[in-house]
């Protein structure tokens, strides 16, 4: 229960199927999230007006927030001039219950970064094809 609630809190949203067909609800550590986005630092940042410190605060904060709510995070940060296999290698080995791909990438209006958001949504299409793909509302 206190880990829904802490994600409620962070303003994401997690579909239905994220629950177990069982009614008991997952404990803290059972739940794999897998979340990408663009570096804070990353030009395609920068140009869409967030400071650097203020975007590697806020993705440190937001990661910090999803630990303590009793989440196995893995954060991988990749802008479009990364090859997708680099994502998809860190994906490999493991279940993930949960993706995500932060606003810097949903929120671009670059060409590039939009082609970046599509292959992120397919590679978890792959990836983690029972999953439910999560967006925070804002930076
Ligand atoms: C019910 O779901 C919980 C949380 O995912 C899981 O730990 C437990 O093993 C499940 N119980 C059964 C009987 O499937
Ligand atoms: C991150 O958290 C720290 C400590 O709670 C706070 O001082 C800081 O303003 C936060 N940064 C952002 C960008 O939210």
């Amino acid at each position: 229960m206190v880990c829904i609630k802490s994600i409620l809190t962070l303003g994401l949203v997690v579909g239905s199927t994220a629950l177990p067909k069982n009614d008991t609800l997952p404990g803290c550590g059972e739940v794999n999230v897998f979340y990408t986005g663009l570096p804070p630092y990353h030009k395609y940042v920068l140009e869409q007006g967030y400071p650097g410190d203020e975007a590697a605060g806020a993705i440190k904060n937001s990661t910090r927030e999803l630990i303590n709510a009793g989440y196995n995070v893995k954060m991988f940060l990749a802008g479009p001039e990364q090859p997708m296999s680099v994502t998809e290698d860190r994906m490999k080995g493991r279940h993930w219950h949960i993706t995500g791909v932060g606003f810097g990438v949903r929120g671009s209006t670059n060409g590039e970064v939009i082609t970046k958001f599509e292959d992120n949504l397919m590679l978890f299409r792959r990836q983690g094809p029972n999953s439910p793909t999560v967006f925070n509302y804002n930076p």
